[in-house]
């Protein structure tokens, strides 16, 4: 995650007041072991998420508090999702918001909106349309997050092809030099 926008959401008490009892939460922290997209964590990619719900809620007078706590939780699935999963059914795009809410049923007291956002993220690539206008906020968020999470990556390797390309010619000019 980018340095800049990791310290812009740790300094923001409104959010932080929203998220913290989730962030310190064990089970919640186990989501920095797994990937998401890239070198995005899970626990990063939904931390990103839930402060671009929380500013997009919060400026259109929305339920903000329940779609940043739901954001932070719409990926809790606790596996490697690129790894087959023994005795796990079906793919993981179609199933990974149940498992996320039931996961984070069991150690979060959630209403049924926060459920219903989790549980239909994946909107629509599952076909389950969110009930809230939060929840579909949440599904615009979480492709926008996917998509920059990936981009970055792969600018950065464009760059360092680039760099490797102008050292090699430097190199070569130096030699041909000598
Ligand atoms: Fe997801
Ligand atoms: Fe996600």
């Amino acid at each position: 995650m980018n340095t800049d926008i990791k310290d812009l959401i740790d300094n923001d008490k409104e959010f932080q007041k929203i998220i913290y009892p989730l962030i310190t939460n064990e089970t919640v922290l186990q989501m920095k072991n797994f990937r998401q997209h890239y070198e995005t964590s899970c626990f990063d990619h939904c931390y990103m998420a839930s402060y671009y719900c929380f500013l997009i809620c919060k400026k259109y007078n929305l339920d903000y508090k329940s779609i940043t706590r739901a954001a932070m939780l719409h990926d809790l699935f606790l596996y490697d999702w690129r790894k087959r999963q023994p005795g796990r059914k079906g793919l993981h795009a179609f199933t990974h918001g149940k498992t996320a809410c039931e996961n984070a049923c069991k150690i979060f007291n959630l209403s049924k909106k926060e459920k219903d956002i989790i549980l239909k993220h994946m909107w629509p690539v599952t076909p389950q349309f969110p009930t809230s206008i939060e929840g579909f906020i949440l599904t615009f968020v979480d492709k926008y997050c996917a998509l920059s999470e990936t981009f970055e990556v792969l600018k950065s390797r464009l760059f360092m092809r680039k760099a490797f390309r102008y050292a090699y010619l430097f190199l070569s000019l130096i030699i041909i030099k000598l």
